[in-house]
């Protein structure tokens, strides 16, 4: 052992210069590997005198310290795949596409409703979804017996009330809150979700959505009623939409009918989508009873009014010849990104 060895070695590792990995790992092996030279020298040291021990013992170890910190330092400053100098990522790859949520057909057509309605100088009204007795069916002139007072057919939140909480069967409750609230005259529709006990089949679900309209002032008569209903089927399913109205029942309008469009996709000629008929089923409207103006202390004979209601999924089935309600609710994304082209930014 001598001290131009340790000298020697240790010039030598300071110069160190690797380029790749498996060069730092032969220097490894060249100077701190079992066969190493430095590990010789600490094999040597265990022979020499001990009055040189303590000499040596020191360099020798601040030799191998030095020699650990520059194969550490070069292994961190090689890489294999990336060129000597510069970042390591390549900042000119492209970046990951991002994908663009689409809005649900659901909240399309309620838009397209909105809009059509608020050209014609309507309000939009929302409401609590969980409601009381008193705005689902009382101000609404159902009898205390009305099935839909039913558990069969209600979602109840509490019982043994005499105003129990429930879910909303209808928006018709919004349009209870405005007549109560709002100043005459009144022109609000009321969009939201509802909920009824039914079984969940292709065609029917237990929560669903409306729109429901209203409109209260002096004087509105059932030929206002329908030609509303004209303007609106004709905004919204074409100019040449003819609409026909069947005698109805419900118990907050007098009187009631149902509407029906002719079938934009055959014409009126018939084909599977109205079962021959040439007509589609696609809102129930009728006069407000002028019971229910009274519950909400509106004047009945000062005052007259027209109220509609339509289910939105029903509307978008039709649209988009959906034939089975499930896929509103199911959120299958490749049902999905069939309405990605409505995407609004
Ligand atoms: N509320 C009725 C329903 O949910 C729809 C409707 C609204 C009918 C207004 C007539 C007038 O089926």
């Amino acid at each position: 052992m001598n001290r131009e060895t340790i000298d020697r070695l240790s010039a030598e590792i300071g110069e160190l210069k690797c380029a790749t990995r498996k060069d730092v790992e032969e220097a490894r092996v060249r100077y701190l590997g079992k066969k190493g030279e430095i590990t010789a020298l600490f094999e040597e040291f265990r022979s020499i005198a001990p009055d040189l021990k303590k000499e040596f013992g020191r360099v020798l170890n601040e030799l191998k310290q030095a020699a650990t910190a520059k194969i550490e330092e070069l292994r961190a400053s090689v890489d294999d795949n990336a060129s000597p100098q510069g970042p390591k990522e390549d900042l000119s790859m492209p970046g990951d596409p991002m994908e663009l949520g689409s809005r649900h057909p659901v909240s399309i057509v309620r838009q397209e409703i909105v809009d059509i309605f608020r050209k014609f100088g309507y309000d939009v009204a929302e409401g609590p979804e969980i409601e009381d007795d008193h705005h689902v069916f009382e101000a609404l002139n159902f009898p205390p017996n009305h099935p839909a007072r039913d558990m069969q057919d209600t979602f109840f939140v509490s019982t043994g009330h005499i105003n129990p909480l429930l879910l909303r069967t209808h928006t018709s409750s919004v349009q209870v809150r405005a007549m109560e609230q709002m100043p005459l005259p009144i022109r609000v529709i009321c969009p939201g979700r509802v909920f009824r006990n039914e079984a969940i089949s292709a065609r029917a679900h237990c929560i669903f959505h409306q729109v429901e309209g209203l409109y209260v002032d002096e004087g509105v008569t059932f030929a206002d009623l329908k030609q509303a209903i004209l303007l609106f089927a004709r905004e919204m399913f074409g100019p040449e939409t003819e609409i026909r109205m069947r005698p109805s029942y419900f118990p907050f309008t007098e009187p009631s009918a149902e509407v029906d469009v002719s079938c934009n996709i055959c014409k009126g000629k018939g084909c599977n989508i109205c079962k021959g008929t040439g007509w589609l089923e696609i809102l129930g409207c009728g006069m407000v009873d002028p019971n229910v103006l009274e519950a909400s202390g509106i004047d009945s004979h000062k005052y007259s009014g027209f109220a509609f209601g339509m289910g939105l999924e029903r509307i978008a089935m039709l649209k988009w010849r959906v034939n089975d309600l499930r896929h509103y609710f199911e959120n299958d994304l490749r049902f999905l990104r069939e309405f990605a082209t409505s995407v609004e930014v």
